[in-house]
């Protein structure tokens, strides 16, 4: 088979890259490892900046966020049992979109289906070859037989654990790290949302995050230690933790019951340099990883696409800039989304062995964003998203 662009990921970021280049009649093909309803039934990110949003109505993919997300205007934040409102409207006169990645995730499969696009699944041992020539292709394995895909571009959309980073040589490759020491347990509960914007509470026993999926679905994290699993935690004893950190008003308004997903998720801060390698690129989690406090891990593997899909439809019109320049592009922008969510994760965890004037100076970081507009300025600024 052949392909002007081989995908390696069915992710929200292979899938909208696919879709756009579609839409700009480019070929691609989407190598995706695991089942469709697999992909489907991960529960990840909840919030879209408005870049975000502004990207998947310009794939065709807009319709059923528009009708069904939630604009939000601001954000809580909350310490020591009492929060305060962040308005982004009001001071960068931009908002957010609550809308989950797997409706995203969804709608894009949708319309990648509805274009004829193709879309392999259960494709085994995906490795990409010749990637230093501008003849590079792509092998894997299904129904018991190795096929192969010539191609001119190999997209990297695989994720943190696919194969794609790893084809960079390791004298070429520079990767940044930092693994914090606690998790967030998540649970989604068909119960109506605390509060009609997010709360994002600093507590002396660990964060927690007040979020939702719609009128009926919430989905709230607390910090915990990585060695928890979630056979430790039932509902009862999660529901007891989140109302002692949320705000008092919060807590006794909070409805619960019973959960219908739990998991442990592992918090860390990475980024892989550069982001193209001869013909290869990598795209979203597969270059870079953020904590989630701040929901910027699908949003900037939107933004990766948007500077990705932007640079192929040049190439194809016989301008080789955007692709020469993909990754210095793209990780301006990383670096300084990394450094947003690494501060909020500071700023709103407990550390194991934090010291009392570590507690103070975290709550009087959050006196300081209650009360300067320009901390609150800068807050809103990247929570809404930095520019592309
Ligand atoms: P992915 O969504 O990881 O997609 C990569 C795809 O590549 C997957 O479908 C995978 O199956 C496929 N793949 C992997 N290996 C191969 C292979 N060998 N061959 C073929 N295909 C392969 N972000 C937030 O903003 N808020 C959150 O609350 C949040 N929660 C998260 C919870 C978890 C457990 C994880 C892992 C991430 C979370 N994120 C969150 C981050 C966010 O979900 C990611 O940033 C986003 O999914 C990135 O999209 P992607 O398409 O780049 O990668
Ligand atoms: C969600 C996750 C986040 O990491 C975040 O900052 C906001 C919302 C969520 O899953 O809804």
């Amino acid at each position: 088979m052949r392909t002007q662009v081989c995908i390696i990921g069915g992710g929200p970021s292979g899938l909208l890259l696919s879709q756009l280049l579609h839409n700009a009649g480019i070929d691609t093909v989407v190598l995706e490892r695991q089942t469709r309803d697999y992909v489907l039934s991960r529960i990840r990110a909840g919030v879209l900046e408005w870049g975000s949003v502004e990207m998947l109505r310009k794939a065709g993919v807009g319709a059923r966020m528009d009708k069904e997300g939630f604009v939000h205007g601001g954000t809580y934040l909350a310490a020591r049992n009492r929060g305060f409102r962040v308005a982004f409207d009001e001071l960068v006169g931009k908002q957010v979109m609550v809308y989950g990645q797997t409706e995203v995730t969804r709608d894009l499969y949708a319309a990648r289906d509805k274009a004829g696009g193709v879309v392999i699944h259960e494709a085994a041992g995906v490795k990409p070859h010749g990637l230093e020539t501008d003849k590079p292709y792509v092998t894997y394995l299904k129904d018991g037989k190795v096929h192969r895909i010539d191609c001119d571009f190999v997209a990297g959309c695989d994720g943190f654990h696919g194969p794609c980073r790893k084809e960079i040589p390791a004298d070429v490759l520079r990767e940044y790290e930092r693994v914090y020491p606690f998790g967030w347990l998540g649970i989604l509960s068909e119960t109506p949302p605390v509060s009609h914007e997010l709360i994002y509470a600093n507590h002396e026993r660990g964060f927690a995050l007040c979020s939702m999926r719609n009128a009926n679905l919430s989905r709230y994290y607390v910090q915990c230690p990585l060695t928890d699993s979630v056979d430790q935690w039932s509902d009862q004893a999660f529901w007891d933790e989140l109302r002692r950190r949320i705000p008092a008003d919060a807590a006794e308004s909070l409805v619960t019951g019973p959960s219908i997903e739990k998991s442990i998720a592992p918090l860390r801060s990475f980024v892989a340099e550069p982001m193209r390698w001869g013909r290869l690129f990598l795209v979203g989690d597969a270059a870079h990883i953020v904590p989630p406090t701040g929901a910027k891990g699908l949003n900037l593997a939107i933004g990766d696409v948007h500077y990705l899909h932007e640079g192929l439809i040049q190439y194809y019109q016989g301008d080789n800039e955007g692709v020469q320049k993909y990754s210095e592009r793209a990780l301006a922008r990383v670096w300084k989304s990394e450094r947003f969510s690494w501060s909020l994760t500071t700023m709103l965890h407990r550390f194991p062995n934090q010291s009392a004037f570590e507690q103070r100076m975290q709550e009087a970081e959050l006196d300081y964003l209650e009360t300067s507009a320009a901390a609150q300025r800068v807050m809103a600024e990247n929570y809404v998203g930095l520019p592309y």
